[in-house]
């Protein structure tokens, strides 16, 4: 049996997340849930196509929900530890397609304090001025301006703290200790952190007054933190939030763990030069091929491990040309210093606009920050 481990804070080892489904007690996203979904977006998302969207909390309610007209606002964040990685891009694509296709609101959470708190080498001001940084790239996505909230927690301190007190009056430390395995030797501040990431699922609801559905798309490892939002906000007389899990983006050097920010040549950053790019993946990508060509040629490559082609599952959105790549390369037809090339050519198209907009975005910052 292989060994992993996911919590918010650390990913490791060959996940297995069908077993994730029953070990945090989700529900699989199936053909009838996808369907369900369709009525209303007429078409599915290629992530859903995909199952990198494979695990959901509650949809069904939250479609009960919107279909009684009681619609639904988004929520998500970012821990502002460093420079944005495509990793982070995965769901944030995926719920601008979500405030497209149902008109939703999105509150974005940057968490500088708790990447403060976690980051022993980390002060706060990194930690601020990366959630500015960082707000760039969601908004060169494409979220829409007026229906687009983003707020670093330290600056939008007074709303937030109001409301995360009431989580924390309810939050004991034997659920920190047993839902994310802190321990005593753990700072206060670990263990209260969890209380303001639960306040964005439901601060439209107390801001408001009325209760207003929330669904939260985020990597299955956030996960634990909701299961006590989900705990403690009924106690408060607020839905529970509805959650939709995405997988992992595997690594560049390996298709174990997730990639990771702190080992720079294992991940590839939105502010990467088209050069680096390519040295990067032509360097450090996982092959998945034979050792040799004559080998390569008889026996073919194994998209399942070949990260580049695992990375244009994720990246490339047309099916067809992703089934050709996979027959191919499969059959030993595309070696896999070609398949790199054809991941370098998508990735720096994809990076070249990604980058023109993330620079126009600093123009309408102050029109998606909030602050109190
Ligand atoms: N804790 C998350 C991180 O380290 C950031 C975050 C805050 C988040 N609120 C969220 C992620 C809601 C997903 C959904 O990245």
């Amino acid at each position: 049996m292989p060994k992993y481990t996911v919590t918010p804070w650390k990913v490791e080892g060959e996940v297995d997340y069908n077993k994730l489904i029953k070990d945090f007690g989700t529900e699989a996203i199936d053909d009838k849930l996808l369907q369900r979904l369709k009525k209303h977006t007429k078409d599915l998302h290629y992530m859903l196509r995909r199952k990198i969207f494979f695990s959901h909390r509650d949809m069904n309610f939250i479609l009960d929900e919107h279909e009684k007209g009681n619609k639904f606002y988004l929520y998500t964040g970012r821990g502002p530890s460093g420079n944005t990685h495509l990793g982070h891009l995965v769901p944030w694509i995926f719920t601008k397609w979500l405030q497209d296709r149902f008109d939703a609101e999105l509150w974005f959470q940057m968490t500088d304090d708790e990447k403060f708190i976690f980051n022993p080498k980390l002060e706060l001001e990194e930690t601020n001025k990366l959630a500015y940084e960082n707000a760039l790239d969601v908004i060169a996505l494409g979220f829409k301006k007026g229906r687009t909230k983003i707020f670093a927690d330290t600056d939008y301190a007074k709303t937030l703290y109001r409301e995360a007190i009431k989580v924390a009056k309810k939050l004991n430390v034997s659920t920190t200790k047993a839902v994310f395995g802190l321990t005593d030797s753990d700072s206060v501040g670990k263990h209260f952190f969890t209380s303001v990431q639960s306040v964005p699922a439901f601060l439209p609801s107390a801001l408001a007054g009325k209760n207003i559905p929330c669904l939260i798309p985020l990597a299955i490892d956030q996960d634990a933190h909701f299961r006590v939002t989900r705990d403690i906000i009924g106690k408060l007389g607020y839905y529970k939030p509805g959650i939709l899990h995405c997988v992992f983006l595997p690594a560049l050097t390996g298709p174990k763990g997730k990639m990771s920010a702190s080992i720079a040549e294992s991940a590839v950053y939105t502010t990467d030069a088209p050069e680096v790019v390519a040295k990067k993946i032509r360097k450090y990508a996982f092959s998945g091929g034979g050792d040799t060509i004559a080998e390569h040629r008889k026996k073919g490559g194994n998209p399942e491990i070949d990260v580049s082609y695992q990375w244009l599952r994720f990246f490339e959105e047309d099916d067809k040309k992703l089934e050709k790549i996979y027959r191919d390369y499969k059959s030993g037809r595309l070696l896999t210093g070609e398949l790199k090339e054809i991941l370098i050519e998508k990735l720096s198209r994809f990076l070249k606009a990604h980058q023109a907009n993330r620079e126009k975005a600093r123009k309408v910052l102050d029109k998606y920050i909030i602050k109190d």
